[in-house]
């Protein structure tokens, strides 16, 4: 029997993506002539009918089948119900937010399936083309600036008319990760001004590779990087510097983007209300932390506010506004994961692979993840 491979259709809540869109189930079905079972409507929202997935060799079924396939792909980790539906033996493999949300993993493990996480895919060059999380992240930076842009009362770029001169506008990215230096790129193809700052000095040429300023400031950036290229969390005096060496460079833009995080950890504070309260009237803070807490203090998850009049944005899922090429870029990445693991017709449990053992989060009743058990 050929290998299953459910595709549900995604229940959150303003989720619009898929996980496999029609031309990457074809590319699958093609090279490892596997099932592909999805859940009648599931593309709907990223614009792919029922009939694209049929042309494509795919099968529409009904969620219970969709959910009862051998490796079942989500974009969201699965809710309670669909979790209760799982059997043994079945690999799960998702966006499962193993290092904000622990107990999934551990309710994943007690119904016996293989869990595995695309957040913890390691940044290793073998799995690039699995790296989901950058996927998301840099349509998140570009979406932010086109938010922001789209909400300041005033020009992104330098104009010289008869009417007067307009000058550009400032735009601060706040953490030069993957969706800030998006951001920052997408910033300055608007025409602005625009600085990056961020506490691992080794992305400073990146940012000036676009084009950009980095600003610094004065605290002690050594040991910032962890091996992995991630921030460490600073200690309590650097974090406390942070706000108040920032207020000022916040004060001077039109528009602060941020995107600073630390994985596992609650979003560092980097804009306090008093950095607020110095922006002119009409700015505007696009908070992409927002899902983990925010980096402005007065950020609402999921709301827009406007203290002082400057208007603050908690967006929770901006690559939901994008769902056309957003499901796109994360099929391909499930598609891959999925593809180094299939051979013989079957999803091969490998515990000697780095990205499997990686992303491993759940198998055969225990959770399996060392940073995920201490969390559980
Ligand atoms: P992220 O989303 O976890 O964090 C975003 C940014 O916030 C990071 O640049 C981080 O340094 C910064 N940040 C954290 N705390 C901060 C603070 N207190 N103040 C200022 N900035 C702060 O990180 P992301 O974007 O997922 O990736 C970070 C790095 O990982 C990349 O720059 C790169 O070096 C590495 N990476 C490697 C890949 C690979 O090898 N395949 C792929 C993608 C990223």
């Amino acid at each position: 029997m050929a290998l299953s491979i459910g595709v549900p259709a995604e229940t959150k809540a303003g989720e619009t993506r898929v996980a496999l869109v029609p031309e990457v189930a074809s590319q699958l079905i093609d090279r490892y002539d596997v099932d592909v079972l999805v859940e009648s409507g599931a593309g709907a929202k990223a614009l792919h009918g029922d009939v694209d997935y049929e042309e494509a060799g795919a099968r529409i079924v009904a969620r219970d089948e969709a959910l009862g396939a051998k490796v079942v792909l989500f974009v969201q980790p699965p809710v309670a119900e669909d979790i209760q539906q799982l059997q043994s033996g079945q690999v799960v493999i998702g966006f499962l937010s193993p290092l904000d949300e622990p107990a999934m993993s551990q309710q994943l493990a007690e119904r016996g399936v293989t869990a595995l996480s695309m957040e913890l895919v390691p940044r290793i060059s073998r799995a690039q083309k699995m790296d989901a999380l950058s996927a998301m992240s840099s349509l998140g930076g570009y979406r932010a600036v086109l938010t922001a842009a789209h909400t300041l009362p005033r020009f992104f770029p330098l104009l010289t008319t008869a009417a007067g001169t307009i000058k550009p506008a400032n735009v601060l990215v706040l953490g030069a990760g993957v969706a800030g230096l998006q951001a920052i790129a997408t910033a300055k193809r608007l025409g602005a001004r625009v600085a990056g700052y961020d506490i691992r000095p080794a992305v400073k040429e990146e940012v000036q590779s676009l084009g950009a300023g980095f600003l610094e400031l004065e605290i002690d950036t050594e040991d910032t990087q962890t091996e992995g290229g991630y921030a460490k969390e600073l200690q309590d005096e650097i974090a406390e510097r942070q706000p108040e060496l920032l207020a000022p460079h916040i004060g001077r833009a039109d528009v602060v983007v941020s995107t600073a995080l630390i994985p596992g950890r609650p979003a560092p504070r980097l804009i306090s209300e008093e950095a607020i309260a110095g922006m002119t009237p009409g700015s505007v803070v696009v908070d992409l932390a927002a899902p983990n807490g925010g980096n402005c203090d007065l950020t609402e998850p999921g709301a827009t506010v406007t203290p002082h009049d400057v208007t603050i944005i908690g967006p929770l899922n901006l690559p939901a506004e994008m769902p056309v090429h957003a499901s796109q870029l994360y099929a391909k990445t499930l598609a891959a994961f999925v593809e180094e693991f299939v051979a013989d017709g079957a999803f091969q449990i490998d515990f000697q692979d780095d990205i499997f053992s990686g992303a491993c989060v759940a198998h055969e009743g225990q959770v399996v993840h060392d940073r995920v058990k201490e969390l559980v």
